[in-house]
């Protein structure tokens, strides 16, 4: 059912400082920032070979990273995303366990145009995870 890390997100609260820091420091790929009003996030993806960096920034009012950034200033890691192949299957096995999906608990539709979920970080150790459905003929992209 678990699949690869899809990618790492770290929130931040300057983006266009993160950018500049991943692209002109560490020479890596960083794709345009996307506005996600759905998610109250401004995301850009850093390429590494084996996985992605997401750097979150808040977006709008009500942005789910804004208390997180309060408590972290400088920014910091935030959750880890895995590909599953099927996501409600995921979902209905993990809360059938006892786990929290936050929201309502229905897929939205993520950076990448797959569904996604968020699962509660006091029910995976502490650790905010994401599950992203990639199909399997995805998965080599
Ligand atoms: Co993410």
């Amino acid at each position: 059912m678990l699949g690869r890390v899809n990618h790492i997100a770290i929130a931040v609260p300057d983006l266009a400082a993160a950018v500049k820091a991943y692209r002109d420091g560490f020479r890596a790929s960083v794709s345009a920032p996307q506005v996600l009003p759905e998610h109250g996030v401004t995301v850009v993806f850093v390429d590494a070979p084996n996985t992605r960096i997401e750097l979150l920034e808040p977006y709008g009012e009500a942005s789910p990273i804004a208390a997180f950034l309060e408590r972290n200033p400088s920014g910091g890691l935030h959750h880890i995303c895995y590909d599953v192949e099927d996501l409600v299957d995921a979902r209905d096995r993990l809360t059938a366990m006892g786990a929290r999906v936050l929201g309502n608990g229905e897929p939205k539709i993520g950076a990448h145009g797959n569904p996604v979920l968020f699962l509660h970080p006091k029910d995976f150790q502490g650790t905010l995870i994401e599950l992203e459905e990639v199909p399997p003929s995805a998965e080599n992209m």
